[in-house]
């Protein structure tokens, strides 16, 4: 991951940077720096970069052109346009899931406005993304462009070692972490909690769970209101999806729940949900033919929803074919399974759609579900990546409210 920060005070940038974690992970090569000075590019030969705004006030407004000239100058070294955040108090508030879908560019300019601020003209030339740290200002955007730098570097691969490893953390579920302890067993009169000292590690996972909801309920009420359970409801027969979809899940969530479809008894049993959960299906998007399913609606037909928000995974047959393959596999009688096998169910009465997907989204909202996205050729692990930042950005931003 490559960060080229455009700024007045490049020295700032790389003396906050160069330490630590950081600091090492530029040593190993896994993120490098670069910055650029802004003044290096002004057009006059006093070197001045800014002037005062039209229509009067206070303050000074950095000038379009150097701006605009040091932009270029970083894309023409990177080589194609990339991604450039202006650091503002106006932009979107940075959270851990815009944190983890910047970490997946290649290159990002990081633009540190001084002053009060840069013309709009330059702005709305090179400018895709505006971010803020907070609800507060702060002199210049060059301690937002260094917290962003510190939180996407952390999801570079190679920063973190295993120890340190971002898979699990604070956030992940818009959950705060449970407490930690460490050695001794009493300080200070206080014993670690006995749960922790068991061995127990599907008890200890069960308290750290609790924890974790009960701090965020009192110490972040406003995340909690968002929070949900996931589960993952999947038929994959192949092990290679099964895994992928695990690995999925895990993506998604510490505290997933896994059903598998395929097996008779959890198809049999009540699969009721309420607002608060979260159900991810996933389905190959051409059932096999020797199958214990007769359709997809037998897939669906032990689920209810409350209103629940729900996304459907229609994988294809392998990793390697792509999303056209995938498609085309699609067939009307595959979705209604034209067969004798589930004549009963209730949803005998949906009539087919043009689209199977569409038809697949009708049975789904006649069970109960709101379906937030639906992603058909989940065969890369950035595109499954894309899909679920996308999902945890639309259920965080509140999708109940
Ligand atoms: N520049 C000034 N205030 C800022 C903020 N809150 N976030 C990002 N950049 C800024």
């Amino acid at each position: 991951m490559n960060f080229h920060v455009l700024t007045l005070f490049p020295e700032m940038i790389r003396q906050g940077l160069h330490t630590s974690i950081l600091g090492k992970a530029m040593e190993r090569g896994c993120i490098t720096l670069e910055t650029t000075n802004i003044r290096d590019f002004a057009a006059n030969k006093y070197n001045r970069v800014d002037d005062y705004p039209y229509g009067g006030g206070a303050g000074m407004v950095m000038e379009a052109e150097p701006v605009y000239r040091a932009c270029k100058a970083v894309e023409e070294t990177i080589g194609r346009p990339a991604r450039t955040v202006y650091l503002t108090p106006q932009g979107r508030v940075l959270n851990q899931t815009i944190v983890e879908e910047l970490a997946m560019e290649e290159d990002l300019i990081l633009l540190c406005g001084h002053y009060e601020g840069i013309d709009e003209r330059v702005l709305e030339e090179v400018v895709t993304d505006y971010i803020s740290i907070g609800d507060y200002v702060l002199t210049g955007g060059e301690l937002g462009a260094m917290v962003l730098i510190d939180a996407v570097s952390r999801f570079v691969p190679g920063v973190l070692s295993n120890e340190e490893s971002s898979q699990f953390e604070s956030l992940q579920d818009n959950l705060l972490e449970y407490p930690h302890y460490t050695r001794p067993e009493k300080w200070h009169g206080k014993t670690v909690p006995s749960v922790l000292l068991s061995g127990d590690h599907k008890k200890i996972e069960a308290w750290r769970y609790g924890q974790s909801l009960k701090r965020t309920r009192e110490r972040r009420p406003d995340l909690m209101k968002n929070a949900v359970t996931v589960t993952c409801a999947y038929y994959a027969p192949e092990e290679k999806w099964q895994e992928i979809l695990r690995q999925t899940t895990e993506e998604m969530t510490r505290y997933g729940t896994m059903l598998d479809i395929g097996r008779k008894k959890i198809r049999k049993q009540h699969n009721h949900f309420e607002t608060e959960d979260f159900l991810l299906f996933a389905v190959p998007a051409v059932l096999p033919a020797d199958s214990p399913l007769a359709s997809w609606k037998e897939f669906f037909q032990s689920f209810r929803g409350t209103q629940t928000p729900a996304a459907l995974i229609l994988y294809g047959p392998s990793p390697q074919e792509d999303s056209q393959t995938a498609f085309a596999g699609i067939e009307q009688d595959t979705v209604y399974g034209a067969d004798s096998r589930s004549s009963s169910t209730d949803c005998a009465d949906v009539k087919p759609l043009d689209d199977p997907i569409g038809s697949i989204k009708k049975i789904l909202q006649d069970k109960g579900f709101q379906i937030l996205d639906i992603c058909t050729h989940p065969e890369s692990i950035s595109e499954r990546r894309r899909f679920l930042l996308g999902l945890r950005e639309k259920i965080y931003q509140g999708i109940r409210s």
